[in-house]
């Protein structure tokens, strides 16, 4: 019996022969045994339809006719929405008039002669389609259901195509696919780890993988010369649009090779993959940009270089100037930018006040000044009456303002003014169509610096403690290391960092001297990092890799802003996976197993 009282069939030896996306004309007279869900249900006059559903995404039209088979038709009057039935039946020419010319299967349906109901469901709380407007916490809470519309079934297989032609692809380049260990050990990263109690050393705590690299290059040192793995990866990061808390890499590693090497195979595994995936075609050899062009150019070291507006940078001209608010900014050794877009009398008054409120408001901006040179050459602005004769000169000059251009600035730390003009570049390029018109825009960044500041003006690794230093900048180490540039590099396409890699330090004295700089003492680098320099003496050879990111890639190759729609089970912004109800407590048996006692959870704002 279901749920509803009515009484369920077995599948007995019934099995199905099709999918729902097969039924076309070709198959028409044959007998077909179809399985699915209930899309839909109409009755028409003793006649009704059921539209039924599978993984192939396409409906089909299952007809019940009184006269053709009574059981069939009277048990097809109890289907609702979702419930699960396997129909047997004979394909059939519509009539002219019922033909569907939007469905695949439109032009004919299955004639039921046996029908088999093989479980209920309870109401789905929303229509299983294409487009939803349900909210996205009712979509998470009731996943099942979500993951029933075409577009999830579509992104999940696209990501299960990913995943074979990535594996195919570096099988084919020689690469060994190997694990490494979930339950690992607490190293310093970048981010906060996930860590996990031990019941067999009480007190003791394993750390969930941030990335497998450490272990990758151990792989290395060991002799397996290319290793790749599909790793699961854990950040207990603040969330964002583009970061999960687990998320997977496609991770790699490679012996006795320099950039150039990786970057051959990481061009050939993006274009393989990206061509299996979906079947476009990314150019080889990617353009290549250097950091320091990124950022000066588009503001940003993952830029999309479709988007036709760029930065001009105008630090110097404010250093003594009168203009309080920019030159400020230059004596607290932050810079000046500005964003110069010509023919833009689109943009009124009021758009440009909603901007700086937005700047303001969203992107912590201190302001957005802006200039527009009106048809008859006129300087129409709120900071013109600041700027010198001088200035506006260069201003011109720089920008190659004419009439009917706009410019916004940034006056600001060096991040934040680059972060906004970063964000409006791409705001504006597109809402005004400064776009130009290729699909695909694969770059890679490189010549990335080794050290960056941290809050309290010493130097960190910009990526990770193990990049190594470019050849030609060891020298620099000791005299200048704020100018050593890294070997680090990224894929980038359409704006977004596919993924990151470099060099490591193979040579361990080169690797203290980076960990020296970066201010870890003899003792810290024992203790952080100790089994892993012990390991590089005992052999290492040169080496390097890289490490894509599954659903940072997904999202560039199905075209969406959304993380979660590439992940089957994915969590909220507040890191709860709302179908499982996790995280959740736990007994105080399994508290006591573990030695540890839970202070009560602190109210969070
Ligand atoms: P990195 O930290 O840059 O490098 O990570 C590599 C790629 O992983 C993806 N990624 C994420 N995706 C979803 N959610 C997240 N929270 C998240 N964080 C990172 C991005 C990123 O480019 N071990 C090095 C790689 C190496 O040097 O070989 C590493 O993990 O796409
Ligand atoms: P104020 O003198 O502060 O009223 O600013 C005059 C104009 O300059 C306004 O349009 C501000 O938005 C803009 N402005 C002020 N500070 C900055 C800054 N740091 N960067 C860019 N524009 C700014």
């Amino acid at each position: 019996m279901s749920r509803t009282g009515l009484a369920l069939d077995g599948m007995g030896s019934l099995r199905r022969t099709h999918a729902c996306g097969d039924i076309t004309s070709a198959l028409e007279g044959q007998e077909v045994v179809l399985a699915g869900w209930v899309q839909r249900r109409r009755d028409h006059g003793g006649v009704i339809f059921v539209d039924l559903r599978d993984r192939s995404g396409d409906l089909v039209q299952v007809v019940f006719k009184p006269e053709v088979a009574a059981e069939a038709h009277e048990k097809a009057g109890n289907l609702r929405g979702e419930w699960v039935i396997l129909a047997r039946g004979r394909v059939e020419r519509r009539s002219a008039d019922t033909i569907n010319p939007k469905m695949k299967t439109g032009e004919v349906e299955v004639n039921v002669d046996e029908l088999r109901l093989l479980n209920s469901a309870t109401p789905p709380p929303f229509p299983i389609e294409e487009e939803t407007d349900a909210d996205e916490a009712v979509r998470l809470r009731h996943r099942i259901h979500d993951l029933r519309r075409p577009p999830l079934q579509r992104s999940l297989a696209t990501r299960h195509t990913l995943y074979q032609s990535a594996r195919r692809t570096l099988t084919e380049l020689g690469f060994l696919e190997i694990d490494t260990p979930m339950l690992a050990r607490a190293t310093p990263e970048g981010a906060r780890d996930f860590l996990v109690p031990s019941r067999l050393q009480p007190g003791e705590f394993y750390a969930l993988p941030q990335s497998p690299q450490i272990l990758k290059q151990l792989l290395m040192v060991a002799g397996f010369d290319r290793y790749f793995q599909i790793a699961r990866c854990f950040r207990d990061e603040d969330q964002r649009a583009d970061r999960q808390l687990e998320f997977s890499q496609i991770d790699l590693e490679m012996s006795f090779v320099g950039v150039e090497d990786v970057l051959a195979v990481l061009e050939e595994v993006t274009q393989r993959v990206t061509r299996d995936a979906v079947g476009a075609e990314l150019e080889t050899p990617f353009r290549r940009i250097s950091y320091a062009d990124a950022m000066a150019r588009y503001g940003i070291d993952r830029p999309d270089t479709r988007i036709q507006l760029e930065l001009t940078e105008l630090t110097d001209v404010f250093a003594g100037s009168g203009f309080k608010a920019f030159r400020g900014a230059v004596d607290a050794g932050g810079i000046v930018k500005c964003l110069h877009i010509a023919d833009a009398d689109e943009l009124s008054r009021s758009e440009i006040d909603r901007l700086e409120s937005f700047v303001k408001k969203e992107l912590g901006g201190k302001g957005l000044g802006w200039i527009r040179i009106k048809e008859d050459g006129e300087w129409q602005s709120p900071i013109v009456k600041f700027l010198s004769e001088e200035e506006k000169k260069q201003i011109a000059e720089r920008t190659g303002a004419v009439p009917k251009s706009l410019i916004f600035f940034q006056a600001d730390e060096f991040e934040r003014a680059n972060m906004i003009l970063a964000r409006l570049r791409v705001d504006l390029g597109r809402r005004l169509g400064r776009v130009d018109g290729r699909d695909w825009d694969a770059l890679l960044v490189v010549d990335f610096p080794l050290f960056e500041r941290d809050e309290k003006g010493g130097l960190t690794h910009m990526h990770m403690p193990f990049v190594a230093p470019l050849e030609e900048d060891i020298p620099l180490l000791d005299s200048a290391p704020e100018k050593v540039r890294g070997s680090h590099y990224d894929v980038v396409v359409n704006g977004v960092e596919l993924g990151s890699g470099s060099l490591r330090n193979h040579r361990t004295d080169i690797q203290r001297r980076v960990l020296e700089i970066m201010g870890y003492d003899a003792e810290q680098q024992e203790h952080a990092f100790g089994f892993m320099l012990r390991s590089l003496e005992t052999g290492a050879p040169p080496h390097g890799g890289f490490a894509f990111g599954v659903e940072r890639w997904m999202m560039v190759l199905i075209d969406s802003e959304n993380m979660r729609d590439v992940v089957a089970f994915p969590k909220t912004q507040r890191g709860q996976d709302l179908l499982m109800e996790a995280p959740s407590t736990v007994t105080p048996e399994q508290l006591d197993e573990l030695a540890l006692r839970v202070r009560a959870p602190r109210k969070s704002g």
